[in-house]
């Protein structure tokens, strides 16, 4: 399913952020013990995995594996097939603007040797992910933000460009009528894509990238550049990232929290969901208005995937089957 095709099946919160609705003749009901019905994976490399359906980033991703490719390589050039899709309303060029208008990109990337590099606030240069690579590989930095990181790029080779398309610039005249402070998004424009990735060496790298919350306030970032809360890889342990509501995800360290359940010894799922559960047991957490969702991968080549509300997918690339699937989720509808 189209990730805009989302919309349909999406309530708009008193947050601004999506949750799927019931499925046919069902009454809410909360579910404190789900238990994963998800597969474990096989363990066959090399794979790689992606929030939501994004099955031509991660085709991207598997071309580069399947030729000897670095994972670094590999989810570098998969984030980029979907930065550079003007259609994909959350990263990238024709990423939904924040509340003046402007489009500011937060990206991060990680190698098998724990080394890292992201960019904050980044205007005007499509490929976020790609510059956060620089930051990594040329810089003694981890982050660059705002006007340096684009002027670093730019003494990179990356050109830049105007990234507010007619149909982004027309969704944000449409939101200005009504301006609330409190954007009014959906799963289409908020989601992160994340993307974790085993090399045939059996080698993790993970990079995510996104245009953050729509109509976001000036100057906001969410979680997806912080290392640890949107994206972490051990590569002796396993790999997550994240996408959903960064606030939450910054709170709870969320992708370094499910590394370090893996490192104990949960599965990916079992990380995926405890890490859902830090999150919806804080007292007086709003989670019914906000979506989180995490994907992870173990060093066995095991996934997972959980979100708090339903519609959450992830796309899988491995032993020559690219699939989407739904993610289990917390909040059940029955
Ligand atoms: N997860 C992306 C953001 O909150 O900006």
């Amino acid at each position: 399913m189209k990730r805009r095709n989302f919309i349909k099946n999406a309530a708009l919160t008193s947050a601004g952020l999506a949750i799927g609705n019931s499925l046919t003749n069902c009454a809410d009901s909360e579910s404190k013990d789900n238990k994963s019905d998800v597969a474990v994976s096989t363990n066959k490399l090399p794979l790689v995995i992606a929030t939501w359906h994004v099955k031509n980033a991660t085709t991207k991703a598997m071309e580069i594996l399947q030729a000897g490719g670095t994972a670094l390589d590999a989810v570098e050039q998969g984030c980029r097939v979907e930065e550079a899709d003007i259609n994909n309303s959350s990263v990238g060029k024709g990423g939904l603007p924040d509340r003046d208008g402007n489009v500011t990109l937060d990206a991060c990337i990680m190698d098998k040797y724990g080394n890292c590099g992201s960019v904050v606030y980044l205007q005007n240069i499509t490929h976020a992910v790609s510059v956060a690579r620089k930051v990594m590989e040329d810089t003694p930095h981890v982050m660059l933000a705002g006007e340096g990181a684009k002027q670093f790029a730019m003494s990179k080779g990356f050109q830049p460009e105007d990234l507010l398309t007619e149909a982004s610039k027309e969704a944000w005249e449409k939101w200005k009528i009504e301006a609330k402070y409190k954007p009014i998004i959906n799963i289409e424009n908020h989601d992160t894509i994340g993307m974790l990735a085993i090399d045939k060496n059996g080698d993790i790298s993970g990079a995510c990238t996104t245009s953050g919350l729509a109509y976001k306030m000036g100057g906001r970032v969410g979680d997806s550049p912080i290392i640890g809360s949107g994206l972490f890889v051990d590569n002796e342990i396993g790999a997550c990232v994240a996408t959903g509501l960064g606030e939450e995800v910054v709170k709870t360290v969320g992708s370094f929290l499910v590394v370090e359940l893996m490192r104990q010894g949960k599965s990916p799922q079992q990380a995926c969901e405890e890490a859902i559960r830090r999150i919806v047991s804080k007292p007086n957490s709003n989670y019914k208005d906000f979506q989180v969702g995490y994907i992870a991968v173990n060093k066995k080549g095991e996934t997972g995937s959980y979100a708090i509300h339903q519609w959450f997918s992830m796309t899988k690339f491995q032993d020559g089957v690219n699939e989407q699937n739904q993610s289990d989720y917390y909040i059940k509808k029955q």
